[in-house]
């Protein structure tokens, strides 16, 4: 099985105590997951763009216990103890102990802040999930540092340097790790595109983590932006969890599948070419294809609010009348996010104050752009 290779050999270094702090993105899905199979398997390929400025800050201190029983952790968001979020952490520490056999030698304090609102309605998983995962790599690095130095300066070839850390594992494992937190984490390690799942068109692809996109990419798409419209701040009304169980039985669950696979086929020429066209096309069909799916689940839901279908009709509208090349796709909630390329900040900056601020929540909005991955602090 493809996952045993991210099961440890017996680690060598012994360490006491310490801390890690990583800061690591939100990612918002062009392509999107939604559908899983057991042990956070995606039903279908996804793709996202990495954020830059939506990110979550985690500090993960450690210090060896006395006996090897059972979890022991605390958690924190801003200096605040949160002992609810604990069961999601025991849950996520539960999956991946196979992969990271310290976890019950060690209590770990989790130090958490988020550059964004926690009540904003942005699902902080992808980056609260992918940051905690690095600090638990980076304690895994300090635990087998001689050992991996062994075995990788082995597989080398004469005249390559020698890396105390094979990078490219680092990374892989994080991100599988991620995924057990929170499927969409896996895509918020690196940037600017990542890819989770495998498609037939995108070699290395894979079901067990994020990888980035490997194609050519045109210049139209650098420096995209996402502008986060808060439509609604509150609690979620359907987990992703729940949502994704929705698809179990769905009668349209296995065309949809399919659908992901060929948008993620024809999005391959688009980035390529840069057809901002035809990019819009398979980018509002995805974010709209998501909540049909709600839809027409049983139960159903509808998580778009008035507002967001008003956002959405003025963007078109304003699209009609300029030729500009905005376009929206949705999460699993009713927030807007505004895509544009760098180009035309100015015109659909202007065009968000004026026309579209007025439909978020007291006002607010996050303006982000597309990012590269995360940072070890
Ligand atoms: C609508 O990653 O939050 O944002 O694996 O259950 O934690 P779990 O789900 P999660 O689902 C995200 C769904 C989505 C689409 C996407 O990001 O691809």
């Amino acid at each position: 099985m493809a996952e045993e290779r991210f099961i440890p050999k017996p680690y060598t270094n012994s360490v006491e105590k310490g801390s890690f702090t990583w800061a690591s993105p939100s990612n918002i899905a062009l392509v999107k997951y939604w559908g899983k199979k057991e042990h956070q398997i995606p039903e279908n390929p996804s793709i996202s763009f990495t954020l830059s400025d939506c990110k979550t800050i985690t500090k993960l201190s450690f210090i060896k216990k006395d006996n090897n029983n059972g979890f022991s952790f605390d958690v924190f968001l801003d200096d605040e103890k949160k002992d609810d979020f604990k069961p999601k952490i025991e849950t996520f520490f539960k999956r991946i102990e196979v992969y990271l056999p310290f976890l019950k030698n060690y209590h770990f304090k989790i130090e958490t802040s988020n550059t964004f609102p926690h009540s904003s309605g942005i699902a902080s998983s992808a980056s609260g999930m992918s940051a905690l995962a690095l600090c638990l790599m980076s304690i895994e690095k300090e635990l087998v540092t001689s050992d991996v130095t062994l075995s990788t300066s082995t597989a080398l070839s004469a005249g390559t340097v020698e890396r105390s850390f094979d990078e490219d594992y680092f990374i892989q494992k994080a991100s599988f790790l991620a995924r057990l937190g929170s499927g969409s984490a896996c895509r918020s390690l690196e940037g600017d595109l990542i890819v989770w799942g495998k498609h037939k068109d995108i070699d290395g692809s894979s079901d067990l983590f994020g990888v980035k996109y490997p194609f050519e990419v045109h210049k139209k798409f650098k420096n995209y932006q996402d502008t986060i419209l808060l439509v609604d701040k509150g609690e979620k009304q359907v987990s992703s969890t729940v949502g994704h169980n929705l698809m179990h039985g769905h009668p349209f669950a296995q065309e949809r599948f399919k659908q992901a696979h060929s948008h993620l086929s024809s999005l391959i020429n688009i980035l390529k070419e840069g057809n901002l066209d035809n990019f819009i096309k398979i980018v509002e069909s995805e974010a709209l294809t998501l909540h049909a799916m709600m839809m027409t689940s049983m139960p159903y839901f509808i998580l778009m609010k008035p507002n967001t279908l008003e956002i959405i009709n003025k963007i078109w509208l304003f699209r009609e009348k300029t030729g500009s090349k905005v376009c929206f796709t949705l999460d699993a909630g009713a927030n807007v996010h505004v895509l544009y390329p760098e180009n035309e900040c100015e015109q659909v900056c202007e065009f968000i104050k004026n026309e579209l601020v007025a439909y978020c929540q007291n006002g607010h909005y996050i303006s982000d752009r597309i990012g590269f991955g995360a940072k070890l602090l």
